[in-house]
């Protein structure tokens, strides 16, 4: 059975078992700081497991696109090594949204894998988590599973709840209990029953995993009951297409051949079953379709993750002789493997090869300097490697351990694989330090959903149906408490999308609630927070809800205008430019998004001029409904994190079309200027644009004028002229400043003369010891050499004071330095004054900090010389 059968009879059965078909979500998870990567089917569903959303369905089924390589469920180590491991593979499930449970969800499994693909019975083991009971009996009675096949798995990871069958999706989030059911392929192959020592063998395989969602993990380890308990299963694809195409490994099934044979043909590679064959078939999957999805290659977070990918399959090359780049090359079959069941990958094929390209090319040079850095330590120990240094080279010259290993291993030297792992530690705690879970506000609620009628009324008489005070529920509000007011209409948005919540007022007869804030406490529950100033609010209450209508209106025009300077980026940059990340508020627009240079102040400009061409354009914003995939034929752009119910808000705004539930402008010339304000990076491969609408695009150009202004003014000139002015002003300043130095000189000769009247006769030498008030060293020096000219047989020190600092410069004529060396005069004055100084025996120069201590040394200066000369 082929893997495009395999799929749609996956699909196929769980919809005649009333499930709805849902689309495969990005790799990228939307706004979970919790999780990397899509490591299973459940990520897209993560919050209508924890009851922050809901779907217009109870029961879906996917085959969901998944990558395992980094935090919690990582398989990158075992690639090429096993039959079964890959980084990327696709996932079948089912999911059961508060619906059926555990009976139906292993009768559904047991009803498809026996009656649907025909796999016998007697092949297959189940396991449950030991304290699960009622999934025992279930195996057990009602599908008649012989007892010795259902093996029970503890807590077997050392803590509780740490075991094989006890599913989390990372170390924070919707998890629980689950029973596996394993294949058997046969006693010729190494391995044994799950639990047994031989477990990690390859002949009983994992093939479909049915966790029964029952708790919400924080992080204080706490496990919270979900609303309601939910089913999440999960079947390898590639692992099922093995035993129904009767081969043992994942790697002999059909997606694999080809590709195995073409990094064959671009390595050069003649033994077909070398696991380097398998390692690059397989990362040529997980780095494609993790750049189909908008990563790009860089040094942390996602981008890192598919550098390791990429560099580890050009070591596999390397180790098969190619050293030119190859991997790109591969890009074509795969399309031609999963183009048809994954279109995105066919359309964005051409860029998938051109940064694979440019990364190779990258990585010829760091391979380079690598070794560079590696040679240099062992140089130094030739004897045994440091964990540091490998780690330096792994996480900075992106060498693999493996491939430090490999080199250290051919010169018998030791590698610190201890210090490598705590170097790595490190650097994964630093990185799950940066992203931390943030729970909604954690309130009871069992009423009604709240009717939203903000997209086109600002104010609404309504009811209060809830209130809450430090969290809890109560009755009624009193003057000065904070709070949380639920209503059962409201015209107040709720933060999502990006777009902050709204501001406003909530007012009944003698009460006034300040609404500071709009946030959802359910998936379709708006929860008004603010401070009631006046009065006292009761539940029942009727109320007028009134939107801060001037915030609101700020916030639109930032909103709208995102729009427009999203679909404008992509013109501009590249259709690789893919939405990160935004913030909308009265005061912004915050855009985070993929690319991987800085913005020149050219490209910036045709941004701005197009999103204001579309606002003069002032077209009528259009607000639809529809099913995804119309949405997706009226060519809506779908951005990360959207979710795909079965009906989908598209909002056409001038030219630009995405799915968006936010609230907009009537008109894009309601939008007003549009300026940029700035641009950075704020990630390897992301950058972030800010930018300002309406009042704050002209309070910003109000601002400038203000400012070339006051400029203008300072240089006395009108704003057109400045820029001349300052060259003018910066002209004369130069010439000041030659004038300066001329006068100093000037002044300094004639110090110098009437200095030259001062010198003292000391055995035949004339001695001179003088402070010259304003000096420069360069004015010290021309000084000394006019004294030296004039005196003839002389020992001479000049000193000046600049800012609390003493500079020094001592100078003796030829014919004097047979006795007296300049070097040790200027030193002899400059540890009266803090310093040190030193030089030939005609010239030497010192500096000191201690001016007080420069009258007496220059003083002694004299007698000095008396006894030496
Ligand atoms: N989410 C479960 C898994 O990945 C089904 O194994």
């Amino acid at each position: 059975m082929k893997s495009s059968e395999i799929r749609e009879k996956f699909l196929k059965f769980f919809e005649s078992k009333g499930h709805t078909i849902v689309r495969s979500s990005p790799l990228v998870p939307g706004n979970d700081p919790t999780m990397l990567l899509t490591n299973s089917g459940m990520v897209q569903f993560k919050d209508v497991f924890l009851g922050l959303d809901t779907r217009p369905y109870s029961r879906a089924t996917s085959v969901q696109r998944c990558v395992r390589a980094g935090g919690k469920h990582n398989d990158l180590e075992n690639v090429g090594y096993t039959a079964r491991h890959h980084t990327f593979f696709e996932m079948l499930g089912n999911f059961s949204f508060g619906d059926y449970f555990k009976r139906d969800a292993i009768q559904y499994a047991w009803e498809l894998l026996t009656k649907v693909y025909g796999l016998p019975a007697e092949k297959l083991t189940v396991t449950v988590y030991f304290e699960d009971d009622e999934a025992y009996d279930i195996w057990a009675n009602e599908i008649g599973v012989p007892t010795e096949r259902i093996i029970r798995i503890g807590d077997n990871k050392g803590s509780r709840y740490a075991s094989d069958n006890f599913w989390q999706m990372a170390d924070v989030g919707p998890c629980g209990p689950c029973t596996e059911i394993f294949y058997d392929h046969g006693a010729d192959i190494w391995g044994g029953p799950p639990g047994s020592a031989e477990e990690d063998g390859d002949r009983f395989i994992e093939i479909w995993n049915l966790v029964f969602m029952q708790f919400n993990r924080d992080e204080a380890g706490n496990m919270n009951k979900l609303p309601k308990p939910c089913v999440d299963t999960g079947m390898g694809m590639e692992r099922l297409a093995a035993v129904l195409q009767h081969v043992h490994s994942n790697y002999e099934i059909d997606l694999f051949q080809n590709l195995i044979k073409a990094a064959a043909r671009e390595t050069g590679a003649t033994d077909m079953e070398s696991k380097s064959l398998r390692v690059i078939a397989d990362h040529i999957r997980a780095a494609s379709f993790l750049i189909v999805d908008g990563i790009i290659p860089g040094p942390e977070g996602h981008g890192y993750v598919l550098r390791r990918i990429i560099r580890r399959a050009l070591r596999h090359g390397h180790k098969l002789g190619q050293t030119k780049p190859f991997f790109y090359k591969l890009v074509a079959d795969l399309n031609i493997e999963m183009g048809v069941a994954y279109p995105e990958l066919a359309e964005a094929r051409d860029r998938v090869a051109a940064t694979l390209k440019a990364e190779e090319e990258r990585f010829g040079e760091t391979l380079e300097n690598g070794m560079k850095i590696l040679e240099a330590q062992l140089a130094k120990d030739p004897t045994k490697l440091d964990g540091g240094t490998a780690f330096t080279l792994y996480d900075t010259y992106g060498f693999p351990l493996d491939l430090t290993a490999d080199i250290c291993r051919e010169r018998n030297i030791t590698l610190d694989e201890a210090g490598f792992n705590a170097a790595m530690e490190q650097q994964k705690k630093t990185a799950r330090a940066a992203g931390k879970f943030k729970m909604a506000a954690n309130v009871e609620y069992t009423g009604e959903k709240t009717r939203f009628v903000g997209y086109d009324d600002m104010s609404v008489n309504s009811k209060v149906i809830a209130l809450y005070a430090n969290g809890v529920s109560v009755q009624e509000l009193k003057q000065g408490e904070s709070g949380i007011v639920v209503l059962d209409t409201t015209p107040f948005y709720a933060e999502s999308g990006g777009q902050v919540g709204d501001q406003g007022a909530i007012k009944a007869t003698g009460a006034l609630f300040d609404v500071e804030d709009t946030l959802k406490i359910q998936a379709d529950v708006f929860g008004q927070h603010g401070v009631l100033t006046e009065g006292s609010l009761k539940v029942g209450d009727a109320v007028s809800a009134e939107v801060d209508l001037h915030k609101r209106g700020r916030t639109i025009r930032n909103h709208s205008a995102t729009h427009l300077m999203h679909k404008a980026l992509r013109e501009v940059l590249g259709g690789h430019v893919a939405q990160k990340g935004s913030l909308v508020d009265p005061d912004k627009t915050r855009f985070d998004f993929s690319h991987n240079a800085p913005l020149t102040a050219e490209q910036i400009a045709e941004v701005e001029a197009k999103v204001n061409k579309e606002i003069l354009e002032n077209h009528a914003t259009k607000a639809q409904h529809m099913s995804f995939d119309d949405a997706v034929k009226h060519g809506a752009m779908a951005l990360f994190g959207e979710k795909y119910g079965d009906e989908v808000r598209v909002l056409d705004i001038g030219t630009s079309k995405e799915l968006c539930g936010g609230v907009h402008v009537q008109r894009t010339g309601d939008i007003g200027l549009f300026k940029i304000i700035g641009e950075g990076g704020v990630a390897a491969g992301i950058r972030r644009v800010e930018a300002v609408t309406g009042e704050g695009a002209l309070a910003l150009v109000q601002g400038m004028a203000r400012k070339l202004g006051d400029a203008a003014a300072a240089f006395k000139a009108n704003p057109d002229e400045l820029l001349f002015k300052i060259g003018a002003v910066q002209d004369q300043v130069k010439s000041l400043e030659k004038e300066l130095a001329a006068l100093k000189s000037k002044l300094a000769s004639g110090q110098g003369d009437e200095l030259a009247t001062k010198a003292v006769d000391v055995n035949g030498i004339k001695v001179l010891a003088a402070v010259l008030e304003g000096a420069d060293v360069a004015t010290l020096r021309e000084t000394m050499d006019k004294l030296k000219d004039k005196l003839k047989t002389a020992a001479i020190v000049l000193a000046a004071v600049n800012d609390g600092k003493v500079s020094l410069i001592a100078g003796v004529t030829a014919d004097a330095t047979a006795k007296v060396k300049a070097g040790e005069l200027v030193n002899f004055v400059a540890q009266q004054v803090g310093g040190k100084g030193g030089g030939r025996p005609d010239m030497a120069q010192a500096g000191g900090t201690d001016p007080s201590g420069l009258p007496n040394a220059l003083a002694g200066v004299a007698a000095w010389i008396g006894g030496r000369a």
